[in-house]
């Protein structure tokens, strides 16, 4: 939430403009209700700022240009403390002559209103009604202060950074620059995100490496609570209490282009597109030549991972619809009970978690606040935890005692799509892994499996190449104001996730249900005409499971409802009953989700398309949740 960058080009260069607009671009995705710059020229700073979408702000550099400057701050902005005006739009200015700083922020910094109360008994006057514009005045107080004690340059900054931080309380990222050194951008971290980037005589931040993939592959992670210093020859790093640490470095393993639409008209359109190769790159190089699964990165003791009784996953949204698919395959090969979770709820319970439960956090950006902090809390109770992220250097692997990474790739769309299909890969992997490990899989099993799994990248290709027609359903009922999804086992989650996409994109009502509960009440919503996706289990479902569907489709039927069914190649049973039937290849009922998904993902895109609505970034919402 919130996109933050900062750079610091050579003396003279002039093009910090440019690179923190680029760097803004690819950071809309977290959070578009303003965007902002500030530029830290020979004479001083300038700041452009303006409510809305970049295109806003673009607008008004060109109306109101900006002197070239070779260092610069901006911010795109998910507003939490005051509504998105341009007066709220980040960044912040505070103190006057040399000392005046401007600041931009992401998070949320909890003693705000005592902090606000301390400067106006002081007689400040704020122009806004945000958190981060006190920030910016506490941090000009002690700008002022330092300097009176002698110290310059960007040490002066720094060290009244590290004096404000100490004062914070809260979650925050913090850049500011000021208007007497022109060569430094500082920053701190505490719980949201931040990362370096080392160019060539030129160094970055950014709450992601998309802010400067487009110049530098070479990155550094900051540790929690730690101040950067950056100048156009490198970057310096303390904790808050000025400690020097050393940063750690990654290279990020995409280029730009994987940032970037490549012709397609929606990041969203070509995530989707992009999801048969998120599948295989998720499980290349997880088993060796003889079928057995390979986890390097899972670095908790093998006698630990045995002895675990209990597995609990936490995560947020799509992540934790995933998470539900997870506890079906991994009761299912380890026979060991799996709670699935929202992290929101499970820091704010009392959970039996002991060091023999196993937590498992799922989380694309690897910054979803509620997620981070139910993993600390975790720890905190002597669980062990696992990481399963897209994000590689993101918070929460680096705090978890093991990490396996998605590989799907940037995801640019604020909905997920290609992330969710990686990331129940890894909970099968991960599953696999542990039945292995606790003997409940045997090696045969594992390597059917995996076998399994290896056919789903050309299946997923499958589906997306015969979807013309669910496009021409989406068209059709741009005008719908309710649609509902069923589905029983793991098709219950695919049918929350399909509701969630539709109410995201498209802004319909919409809602997903396990197909089994209907007759205990939501079956009073079907009316005449109410459409309905029904997400059927193959026919070799065990327990009769598909009849049980086929039954519940003929209920709503017998109702009125309009049936839209997926199901399996070859299943006729659901024929009679279904308005629409959407085909999806045969494979093993425990892996249909990575299919029966992806029909529901196109509805919601094509008909939000249909509709005229930003599918990349729809309202309100942001990528990255990095405030709880
Ligand atoms: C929905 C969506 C969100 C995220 C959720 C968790 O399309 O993208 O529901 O899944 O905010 O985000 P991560 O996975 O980054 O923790």
């Amino acid at each position: 939430m919130c996109g933050i960058v900062g750079y610091v080009g050579a003396p003279g260069s002039g093009g910090a403009l440019d690179v923190v607009v680029d760097g803004l671009a690819r950071l809309e995705y977290r959070g578009y209700d303003s965007a902002g710059v500030a530029l830290a020229g020979p004479g001083g700073l300038a700041t452009r700022k303006k409510a809305g979408k970049l295109a806003n702000l673009r607008a008004l550099l060109e109306a109101a240009p900006l002197e070239p400057a070779s260092t610069g701050i901006g911010h795109t902005r998910w507003a939490t403390h005051g509504g998105p005006t341009d007066a709220n739009a980040h960044p912040h200015l505070a103190g006057s002559g040399d000392d005046e700083v401007a600041v931009i922020h992401n998070g949320i910094i909890e003693n705000f209103a005592a902090l606000r109360a301390e400067l106006e008994a002081k007689g400040v006057e704020l122009a806004s009604e945000t958190d981060t514009e006190v920030a910016a005045h506490v941090l000009a107080g002690h700008v002022a202060a330092v300097r009176g004690e002698g110290l310059d340059g960007g040490e002066a900054l720094a060290e009244a950074l590290r004096r404000t931080c100490r004062r914070l309380e809260g979650a925050f990222t913090l850049l500011a620059v000021r208007s007497g050194d022109p060569s430094t951008v500082v920053g701190a971290r505490r719980s949201s995100p931040l990362v370096v980037g080392l160019g060539e005589g030129e160094t970055f931040l950014g709450s992601d490496v998309a802010a400067f993939i487009g110049r530098t592959r070479d990155a550094l992670a900051l540790g929690q609570d730690e101040v950067v210093t950056i100048t156009a020859e490198g970057a310096t790093i303390t904790t808050f209490d000025g400690e020097p640490v050393e940063g750690s470095p990654f290279h990020v393993d995409w280029d730009v282009e994987a940032a970037e639409k490549g012709g397609y008209s929606s990041f969203m359109a070509k995530e989707i597109d992009e999801q048969p190769r998120a599948v295989a790159d998720t499980l290349l190089g997880r088993s060796d030549a003889e079928g057995r699964l390979v986890l390097d990165e899972v670095r908790i003791s093998t006698e630990e991972l045995a002895a675990v009784d209990k597995v609990v996953v936490i995560s947020c949204g799509t992540s934790s619809y995933a998470g539900q698919v997870a506890k079906y395959a991994v009761e299912h090969w380890c026979r060991i009970p799996v709670e699935v979770e929202y992290a929101h709820e499970f820091r704010y319970r009392d959970p039996v978690v002991d060091e023999r439960t196993l937590v498992v956090s799922i989380s694309q950006s690897g910054e979803t606040m509620d997620t981070l902090m139910a993993v600390r809390h975790a720890r905190e109770l002597g669980a062990r935890t696992v990481s399963i992220c897209n994000t590689n250097g993101s918070t929460i692997p680096r705090e978890s005692d093991a990490v396996l990474y998605t590989h799907a790739g940037p995801e640019i769309a604020v909905a997920s799509t290609k992330a969710f299909l990686a990331q129940i890969t890894a909970c099968y992997l991960l599953g696999l892994y542990l039945g292995a490990l606790r003997g409940t899989a045997s090696p045969e099993l594992v390597k059917e499996v995996l076998e399994d799994l290896h056919a789903m990248p050309a299946k997923v290709q499958e589906v997306l190449d015969g979807l013309e027609r669910v496009r021409e359903i989406a068209r059709f009922m741009a005008d719908s104001r309710s649609v509902l999804f069923l589905g029983r086992h793991v098709g219950y989650p695919v049918a929350l996730e399909g509701a969630l996409k539709l109410k995201e994109l498209a802004y319909i009502h919409a809602e997903g249900f396990a197909a089994g509960e209907l007759k205990h009440g939501p079956i009073a919503l079907i009316d005449a005409g109410q459409p309905v996706f029904v997400v059927v289990p193959p026919p070799s479902s065990p327990h009769g499971l598909h009849g049980k569907v086929v039954s519940n489709i003929q209920e709503i039927r017998a109702r009125g409802a309009r049936t839209l069914v997926i199901a399996e190649e070859g299943d006729e049973g659901v024929v009679p009953f279904a308005e629409e039937v959407i085909r999806v290849p045969a494979c093993p009922p425990l892996l249909m989700p990575l299919l029966t998904v992806v029909p529901l993902q196109v509805f919601a895109a094509e008909l939000a398309a249909a509709k005229g609505l930003d599918v990349d970034q729809p309202r309100n919402l942001a990528k990255s949740v990095t405030v709880e």
